[in-house]
């Protein structure tokens, strides 16, 4: 058991340290940093899927008044290759997939820039591609882990067996589509260097991974590159690890003599060389006893890679550690396409690999005759059914019944399709959620007294707009006992101590953790009256409990659906959410990042789905006019509630992930309550009104 800070500053509402400087305009995002004499890229990007690259035109662009240089396949400075073929561009012509980058026009202003961009004439030796993903293909392949380095596949007891023989069962295949990120702020960068080496302003959700990845492709030292990440607009994992924009800046600026090169890609550049969610089919069967007790739980994954790098999404991940059963399968397999390299998308794995089972398991309440709550209920685990570990706190059960009771469950009638009201079908839903408490080692933290009662507490953290400034101010108060306003944290800058990525919604957990323990220390050397200057550095503790317990964070989502009888139109007037978290450290900053990831599962029930034309290899709808995202019209009311839960194995603050948990299992509520609405099933996302004419 970890000896938990006790809260003063902790747990209250504070509002954002950052705030005032975002809303009155003085926060500076990556490209928004005044730099002398900056140099505009635009990217080239391959409008094939597959093939060569055999010539660039570049005499009509470079004859454009403004323009600098033309950096191409057959003129690009070179970099250490053979680590990662993501990032390792312009040093072939060879063309992996179309929107891939194949050079950059760089100019005095970013017009001049794109307009040269689209005087390039590209001349290509084509192949044919694929970028089709089905489970029927037969080269799907078992990769050798899953992210970030989980089993492909796991077996207990004789699931085909025992679902063949169960009394009750559901056999099912659900899909998810391709998503993309899309946060406010796109990825942009602003490269420099000089004779003290590089410098990035990058857009990025960790400035120590960034380094890392910058030093092992340009063949640097870590301390002839500093990335700076003061404020950030966002990221949902695609600024979570580093996409060949960021080494396209680099590489430009290697040809400006000292200029800065700024790279701000733009909206529909975010659908090619970013990453994005993997589609998904999921084949999913559970057998049941009469009582609807499982006796067998399997999911069988099928999804997408590049064909030039691996990413295995851990979809089937959440199906063994959620319910009880002895015979459980889960397996992935792949499909290695001529496509963008997928990557993480807010809550990987866990979000998708949640809507299939959780569908399957309302289906399966139905043919049982249960109360979905109430199926969920008879098949809660006593020990973790993945590891059988004992959970260091498990309130699923507590979640759906405080759910319940504020959502108004027990006014839903039983059977579906059982309420019309003015030309609508109305109907509720409920979905579990869950994400795991995840933490790694790599953070440190330095705690400076400056006078007065004040400290500086100095984190290479990174606030993507999360609240992480504010609650790491909250814990380091509480840390040093003295109140926060007493307190100046700065993050986001490789010259501070090395941080871990925002990422995994773990940056509170191991960010956090790391400054109890060098507060911890700073008080045991220089007591609670330090001189002006004192300082110390110590890095994250061990945290013990990770290695005993399975620890995640629960949830429980209900949804009201309505239907229009004629159209098939879909509203959602009312999301409710109750989470079992571990300790809120902040109502205000933890209520926007349930109601974010609420609002984000419902945009991906209803709205969101990357379209690719499978003709060209490329998704269509590559701008936020044709990718719907839901807006203010979209989204009524949706509540976040949260349990008081203390759980003192998972870090000194007793606190559990969030960010990612609210957009797990929304989709599925949604679904189920369309269902509940209708009568008609949907399984496969987007929710499109044609499912119900
Ligand atoms: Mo989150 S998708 O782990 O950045």
């Amino acid at each position: 058991m970890t000896n938990l800070l006790s809260p003063s500053a902790m747990g209250t509402d504070r509002v954002r340290v950052d705030g005032a400087a975002k809303v009155t305009g003085r926060a500076r995002y990556a490209c928004e940093h005044p730099v002398p004499h900056p140099v505009y890229l635009h990217p080239l990007q391959a409008t094939i899927a597959r093939g060569t690259v055999r010539e660039l035109h570049t005499d009509d662009a470079t004859a454009l008044p403004g323009v600098l240089t033309v950096l191409t396949p057959f003129n690009a400075p070179p970099l250490e290759t053979g680590t990662d073929a993501e990032l390792e561009i312009l040093q072939s012509p060879e063309v992996a997939f179309r929107g891939q980058l194949i050079g950059a026009v760089l100019a005095e202003t970013p017009e001049i820039a794109r307009q040269a961009a689209g005087l390039v004439r590209a001349r290509y030796d084509r192949e044919p591609h694929d970028v089709t993903l089905s489970a029927d293909r037969d080269d799907l392949y078992a990769p050798e882990v899953v992210n970030p380095s989980l089993p492909t596949d796991t077996h207990d007891g004789d699931p085909d067996a025992a679902f063949a023989a169960a009394q009750r069962a559901v056999e099912a295949t659900y899909t998810t589509p391709m998503l993309h990120n899309n946060p406010m702020e796109p990825h942009a960068t602003i490269a420099i260097w000089d004779s003290d080496g590089l410098t990035l302003y990058d857009s990025t959700q960790g400035v120590h991974a960034m380094r890392e990845v910058v030093t092992s492709v340009f063949g640097l030292e870590p301390d002839q590159v500093r990335v700076l990440a003061p404020y950030v607009g966002g990221g949902f994992g695609s600024k979570g690890t580093p996409h060949a924009n960021l080494v396209l800046a680099v590489l430009a600026a290697k040809r400006t003599a000292g200029r800065p090169v700024k790279f701000a890609v733009t909206r529909q550049q975010m659908f090619s060389f970013v990453g994005y969610r993997t589609p998904t089919i999921q084949r999913v069967r559970l057998g049941a006893d009469a009582d609807g007790r499982l006796v067998s739980i399997s999911n069988d994954v099928v999804e997408q890679t590049a064909r030039i790098k691996e990413f295995a999404e851990q979809t089937g991940v959440p199906a063994r550690s959620m319910y009880a059963a002895p015979n459980r399968r889960t397996t992935h397999r792949l499909a290695a396409l001529d496509v963008p390299v997928p990557s993480w998308m807010r809550a990987p794995g866990e979000c998708p690999g949640m809507f299939a089972p959780e569908v399957a398991m309302d289906e399966l309440a139905e043919a049982c005759g249960l109360d979905p709550i109430e199926l969920r209920v008879r098949n809660e685990p006593e020990t973790d059914p993945d590891s059988g570990l004992p959970f260091s706190s498990r309130n699923l059960v507590a979640c759906l019944r405080e759910g319940a009771r504020r959502f108004g469950w027990d006014r839903r009638p039983r059977l579906p399709r059982s309420t019309l009201d003015g030309g609508w079908w109305v109907g509720t839903g409920v979905a579990s959620s869950s994400y795991p408490v995840h933490s790694a080692p790599g953070s440190s933290a330095t705690v400076r007294a400056t006078g007065g009662g004040r400290y500086e507490v100095l984190i290479g953290a990174v606030d993507i707009g999360t609240g992480a400034w504010t609650v790491l101010t909250q814990i380091a108060a509480d840390a040093l006992a003295v109140p926060a306003e007493r307190v100046d944290v700065r993050i986001g800058d490789t010259d501070l101590p090395e941080a871990t990525v925002a990422g995994g919604s773990s940056g509170t957990t191991n960010w956090g953790s790391a400054i109890v323990e060098a507060a911890r220390e700073f008080r045991q050397k220089f007591g609670a009256d330090p001189h002006p200057g004192d300082e110390l550095t110590a890095g994250m503790p061990e945290l013990p409990g990770h290695e005993r317990f399975a620890m995640r964070a629960f949830g429980a989502q209900f949804a009201e659906v309505r239907v229009n009888a004629d159209t098939g139109e879909v509203r959602v007037p009312r999301l409710l959410g109750v989470f079992a978290a571990g300790r809120i450290l902040n109502p205000r900053t933890a209520r926007s990042q349930f109601i974010g990831g609420m609002t984000m599962g419902l945009s991906m029930a209803l709205h969101e789905e990357s379209v690719v034309d499978e003709r060209f290899g490329f998704v269509v709808n590559h701008d936020l006019a044709e990718y719907h995202i839901a807006s203010c019209a979209d989204v009524a009311s949706v509540q976040a509630h949260w349990l008081d839960e203390h759980d003192p194995h998972v870090n000194p603050m007793g606190s559990k992930g969030i960010g990612e948990i609210g957009i797990v299992g929304t989709a599925a509520a949604v679904a189920n309550a369309a269902y509940h609405a209708t009568g008609v099933r949907v399984r496969d996302l987007p929710i499109k009104a044609d499912e119900f004419l």
